[in-house]
């Protein structure tokens, strides 16, 4: 079974190396200075405190991922539809395609874009992020949560790929309700993402204090209400749950402040963004999440200028 990585970033590399390692045969899609510095050097794969240097089978073009069973689309909600525009031609039949992105897009964009193919739902409980070209560094968490999103002729690869993961030492199982599991990762970013990135404070902090405690959980709120209008089994215990579990984590450097920091486009469009936009589309507002979308493009465009 081949695995091919459209997108060889932090989740990209962390993964696609654990599987290679684990014997299975896997093709990392990489461009740049990146792709120079894997293929010079190998991978600098750093966890745990343990450093390791892992020679990984890259690519620049993109056809060398069509002989692969499996292919996982890792790159940002930010290069989807380019990623989704150059894999067309690309894509067998008999594919199957795996989305790894935060907010609750991408598994309905890869499957129109793909509509007899495949298509699995996939949410990373990580903390991984790309340090310097070739470097990967691994912070907190690794599991995987997957669930079939279009049936297509390959669903029976699902328990394939969560098999090779468990034996390449990823927790990982099948979530029959991937619609839920996709909002209730939502959840946590939009309560948690935009304001870390923000106020450059660690999530557990926005969580310790009432008055940031306030904020959060009011972004939590409208995205909540925005899922039940949809019929999304999620709501005000996941709000509680991920409060508490957020108030017992270490000093994780949220996605979005990283992406702030090294002045790169953020994904909140896709998740305080989407929950502002869509709640509007129904005739409502969510001023809260609104609010933290307009402060964080008001620092992308600070970058900008
Ligand atoms: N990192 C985490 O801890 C984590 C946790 C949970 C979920 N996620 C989600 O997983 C997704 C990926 O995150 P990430 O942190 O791995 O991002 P990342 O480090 O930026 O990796 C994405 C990689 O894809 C590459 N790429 C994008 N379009 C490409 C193309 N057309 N051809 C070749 N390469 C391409 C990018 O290259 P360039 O840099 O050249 O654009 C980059 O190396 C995001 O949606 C994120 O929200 C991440």
């Amino acid at each position: 079974m081949k695995i091919g990585f459209a997108g060889a970033g932090a989740i990209g590399c962390h993964y696609g190396s654990k599987l290679q390692q684990a014997g299975f045969d896997v093709l990392l899609l990489a461009r740049g200075k990146h792709l120079s510095a894997l293929q010079r050097n190998g991978l600098r794969h750093e966890s745990d405190g343990e450093t390791q240097i892992i020679p990984i089978n890259t690519c620049a073009d993109i056809t060398h991922l069509k002989p692969c069973q499996i292919i996982i689309i890792s790159c940002k909600m930010t290069g989807l539809t380019a990623m989704l525009s150059a894999l067309q031609g690309i894509i067998q039949p008999d594919t199957m395609l795996v989305s790894l992105q935060n907010g609750v897009e991408a598994p309905d964009r890869i499957a129109a874009a793909f509509a007899h193919n495949s298509v699995v739902a996939g949410t990373a409980f990580i903390g991984a992020r790309l340090e310097r070209p070739g470097h990967v560094i691994h912070s907190a968490a690794g599991g995987i949560r997957l669930g079939l999103w279009q049936q297509g002729s390959s669903d029976h690869l699902l328990a394939l790929l969560i098999e090779a993961f468990q034996h390449a030492n990823v927790a990982a199982r099948i979530d029959a309700d991937p619609a839920a599991m996709l909002w209730r990762k939502l959840l946590w970013n939009c309560g948690f993402n935009a304001i870390t990135a923000i106020t450059r404070r660690h999530a557990r902090d926005m969580a310790a204090h009432a008055d940031t405690l306030i904020t959060v959980q009011q972004a939590m709120q409208e995205t909540v209400r925005l899922a039940q209008t949809r019929g999304i089994n999620i709501g005000a215990t996941d709000i509680s749950k991920h409060i508490e579990i957020t108030l017992a984590m270490g000093p994780v450097k949220t996605s979005m402040w990283q992406d702030i920091e090294a002045g790169r486009p953020t994904e909140v469009d896709y998740i305080n963004g989407y929950v502002a936009t869509q709640t509007t589309h129904a005739q409502s507002t969510a001023p809260v999440n609104q609010t933290l979308t307009s402060l964080i493009h008001a620092i992308e465009a600070r970058h900008d200028s």
